[in-house]
């Protein structure tokens, strides 16, 4: 040991680069990867030319987002020509999911590390550094001995972050590759969970999302469904988390419909930190594709459970997941899925083209929708949801809502030209950026010197001037 410490080379600043692809749980990991690689002495960079540690973090929900990481992969090659030094590195699903492949297709490649494997990162990352060693780190850790990495306090003035409260996903939905690459369900103790949202709000955090794949099932691994494991479950550990001081917002993504228990749809009307937003998947509206998709959910319960949120909290945004295309997907059923989106009028929805994924059941039914007709579907649920978001948006214009703020306006601070108001600020008077309860982006334009300075983190009172087609423009009323 004390061998290794002598040659090791002497240390020094170096720089580690991480891209991150896919969901929100991976950027949630890339700035635990970042904290980590601390006590190697890695600092974060935003230039990758100058990194001696460049890491991918993956995503393989479909095969576009694997492909990000296959053209990323490319560009960093001459990179790594130029720099043997340099250590590059790839995590996250599509990591899990490839493993040694990897390493043996991409030569320039030194390390795949799984999203289980992120606390043993420092070490890889220096055996790679000083031997030149290639590795694969992608063991699945057994729930009894699954540890969360703690997180360290923001140091960027941010005021909204994530925190992962489960990981994992047990459901096995036939086209969905997340069970192989993220294992099974564990949550993270209700305690730890309370404690890293109690640091953030020490260092000044006002709102947080509580993070993992299917959130409702939280606890469900410790308690079992009968709730006798002695944990919380979902709707309790929103309610302990409410009860911390100075937190003002709460937010939760994602959701299965399976586990939108009661006691959660009840959280929405007793608990006003608990913000009227709520992201719940329901992928088709055809009660057939739902069963070969294996969701488990019925249209009709799901409707029912949209019924009684909007009960518990009228103004309660939803949003949901729609894949079109699936395997076997007919005309008739695809309508039933713009019938339910005419039906629940989300706020909002994330729709996609059915993709194939290695080792999933649904991978085994044949492809047999032509692309063409997959783009058509996929354009004829986007035109209607657009028209249904631009009236819900419109619905704001003229109100008064309750904004957090959260630092400079993004089209303000790159210094983009638009047709809005927005143009004007452009060089001239702060433009601040902040949420809605119903996590709607809203841009306001101020004559105050010091907003950019004094206003993130605040809430203000904020009327709405102006609509566009994601966002509102609005003047500050007064601040609460
Ligand atoms: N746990 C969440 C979803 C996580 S994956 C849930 O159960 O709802 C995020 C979204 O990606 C899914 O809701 C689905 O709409 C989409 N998705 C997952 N696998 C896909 C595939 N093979 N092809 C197309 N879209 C997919
Ligand atoms: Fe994938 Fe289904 Fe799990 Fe969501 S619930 S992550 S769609 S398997
Ligand atoms: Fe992608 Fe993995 Fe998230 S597949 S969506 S990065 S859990």
């Amino acid at each position: 040991m004390m061998h290794t410490e002598l040659t090791s080379t002497p240390d020094r600043q170096r720089f580690v680069y991480i891209e991150t692809m896919g969901c929100q749980m991976n950027v949630y990991d890339s700035e635990r990867m970042g904290e980590v690689l601390s006590s190697e002495q890695y600092a974060p960079t935003d230039d990758r030319s100058t990194a001696d540690l460049i890491i991918i973090n993956t995503c393989s929900v479909r095969d576009k987002s694997e492909h990000k990481m296959v053209s990323m992969l490319g560009k960093l090659r001459p990179l790594k020509e130029h720099n043997p030094e340099l250590v590059l590195a790839v995590s996250g699903c599509v990591a899990q999911q490839e493993g040694e492949k990897l390493l043996k297709r991409v030569p320039h490649l030194d390390l795949v590390v799984g999203p289980d494997q992120i606390a043993d990162l420092p070490v890889m990352v220096r055996n790679a550094r000083e031997q030149r060693s290639r590795a694969t780190a992608t063991r699945f850790i057994h729930k009894n001995d699954y540890e969360f990495i703690e997180a360290q306090a923001p140091a960027d003035g941010r005021v909204t972050s994530f925190v992962t409260v489960m990981k994992g996903c047990n459901k096995f939905c036939s086209f969905c590759i997340v069970p192989s690459t993220r294992g099974r369900e564990v949550s993270k103790p209700s305690d730890k969970v309370v404690s890293e949202v109690q640091m953030l709000v020490d260092s000044g955090i006002r709102e947080v999302t509580l993070l993992g794949q299917n959130v409702n099932s939280y606890g469900l691994d410790k308690r079992g469904r009968k709730g006798v494991g002695g944990e919380l479950d979902f709707s309790g550990l929103i309610d302990r988390i409410a009860a911390i001081d100075g937190l003002e917002r709460i937010r939760f993504t994602t959701s299965h419909p399976m586990d939108c228990s009661d006691r959660l749809i009840d959280a929405f009307g007793r608990q006003p930190k608990l913000m009227p937003w709520f992201h719940l998947p329901i992928q088709s509206g055809s009660e057939r594709v739902l069963r070969m998709m294996r969701r488990r959910t019925i249209v009709e319960d799901y409707v029912d459970r949209i019924e009684r949120l909007r009960k518990a909290r009228p103004d309660i945004a939803m949003s949901t997941d729609i894949i079109v295309g699936f395997p076997g997907e007919s005309r008739a059923d695809f309508e039933q899925t713009l019938e339910l989106l005419r039906r629940v009028r989300y706020s909002s929805i994330y729709a996609f083209i059915y993709s194939p994924r290695p080792g999933t059941a649904a991978a085994r039914i044949e492809d047999d929708i032509p692309l063409a007709e997959k783009k058509e579907r996929l354009y004829a649920v986007q035109q209607l949801q657009n028209a249904v978001t631009a009236k819900w948006l419109q619905s704001f214009d003229g109100a008064e809502l309750d904004v957090l703020f959260e630092g400079p306006s993004r089209l303000h601070s790159r210094g983009q030209k638009s047709n809005s108001i927005v143009a004007r600020a452009v060089g001239g008077p702060p433009q601040l950026m902040g949420r809605t309860p119903h996590n709607v982006k809203v841009n306001v334009e101020t004559t105050d010197f010091y907003a950019l300075r004094d206003w993130p983190g605040q809430i203000a009172k904020v009327r709405i001037d102006h609509v566009g087609n994601h966002s509102l423009n609005g003047s500050l009323v007064a601040f609460r």
